[in-house]
């Protein structure tokens, strides 16, 4: 590659653990770039901690767009982007999005129509449940962008489907670098020991879809599902902000923190949240990234969705939907907890080496 740089955007905070291993892979080659940080998410526990646990760089740009509607936040990203890109001295080489946040589609969009070329990573899953925002920010850069770079099988699959067999590249999961990178640095914290479960089955909890968090009713019987899980084994709860309002909002943050077996914190960084997540007996979530953490740990997960966009960690045993039935949810806790742990997956391309093979195919066909 010359001297044009290439533009790497992060926004929030599942974007972070994926621009890592690439940052880190385009700085041992020597390639120019650019870190441009929307600050979709812009506490420390949703950004900073991560910026430094992972050893990201200081971005050359913070766009500061901060919180709002999904058009409010989309418009503001899409504005502070292209005003950026055309203030810049030289045009970039390309621009890399990753993952399915409002950041990524907003600059992919922005990155096409100033006919720059975009390559997204972690391109091809698919929910089919087009409620979820991220769905349609999975939908609409895949079908604008150059490069189709594909973390899990389906993925291909879903691509060719959709007509852009002739885009997609199979890379690998670049989120699993960053596991592999720093699970040891997480297994020597003692994670567990903080929350007094050493060696003690636990169940680590996270929530924070709309679709779970934000109407009372279904709050209301998630917070007695955690109370349930309460009475089989300790639950460790690291609450995200917006869930963590809504609890508030409704009372529920006094009533969890009175049960003497729900450990309720603040969103972990990334290091400590793998040490939690490495020794769990099970995980309870709505996340997307935990199930494939999770499937490469051989951890069991109980997802509270109808649907996912990451169905090699069904196929590989680890993970199970739950649907919208919390009783379902419930059942399926017990009989994680009476069945011995599964065996770690091995999928192809999760391996710690995404990185170097996304870089691999941007020298080869951005050349
Ligand atoms: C976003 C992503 C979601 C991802 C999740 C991980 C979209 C559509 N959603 O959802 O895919 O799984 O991040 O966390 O892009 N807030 C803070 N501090 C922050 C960021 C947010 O307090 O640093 C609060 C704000 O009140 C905000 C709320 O959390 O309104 C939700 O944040 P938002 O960025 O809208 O979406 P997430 O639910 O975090």
């Amino acid at each position: 590659m010359s001297a044009a740089p290439l533009i790497i955007v992060a926004g929030a905070r599942p974007n972070f653990v994926k621009v890592a291993p690439l940052l880190r892979e385009l700085a041992t080659r020597a390639l120019p770039h650019l870190l441009v940080h929307t600050g979709q998410h812009y506490d420390h526990a949703m950004s900073g901690v991560f910026f430094q646990q992972l050893a990201i760089r200081e971005p050359d740009v913070h766009l500061e767009v901060g919180s709002g509607s999904h058009a409010t936040q989309t418009a503001a990203i899409m504005v502070a982007f292209e005003r950026y890109v055309l203030g810049l001295p030289q045009a970039p080489r390309g621009v890399v999005v990753v993952g399915d946040v409002n950041s990524t589609m907003a600059c992919a969009l922005v990155a096409t129509k100033l006919h720059l070329r975009v390559a997204h990573v972690e391109a091809g899953l698919r929910s089919r449940d087009r409620e979820m925002p991220e769905e349609v920010n999975r939908i609409v850069t895949d079908a604008i962008a150059d490069l189709l770079l594909v973390s899990e099988p389906d993925g291909m699959t879903n691509l060719a489907a959709e007509g852009h067999a002739p885009r997609a590249r199979y890379v690998g999961n670049v989120m699993i670098d960053s596991l592999v990178a720093q699970l040891p640095a997480a297994h020597a914290l003692d994670v567990p020991g903080r929350f007094g479960v050493t060696g003690a089955p636990y169940v680590v909890v996270t929530l924070h879809r709309p679709s779970n968090v934000d109407s009372a009713e279904r709050l209301a019987a998630l917070v007695g599902l955690l109370r349930d899980l309460a009475r089989l084994v300790t639950v460790v709860f690291p609450v995200h902000p917006r869930t963590r309002q809504r609890l508030s909002d409704h009372g529920f943050l006094t009533t969890l923190a009175a049960e003497p077996r729900i450990r309720i914190t603040e969103p972990l960084g990334y290091v400590e949240f793998l040490g939690l997540l490495e020794s769990a007996r099970v995980v309870v979530s709505d996340s997307g990234g935990i199930q494939e953490e999770t499937t490469f740990l051989g951890v069991p997960c109980v997802t509270l969705r109808t649907t996912t966009e990451r169905p090699v960690t069904i196929s590989a045993g680890t993970n199970r939907l739950a649907g919208d039935d919390l009783e379902r949810a419930l059942h399926v806790v017990r009989e994680i907890l009476a069945a011995p742990m599964p065996s770690p997956a091995h999928i192809d391309g999760w391996d710690g080496e995404a990185a170097r093979r996304v870089v691999d195919v941007l020298a080869r066909e951005w050349a």
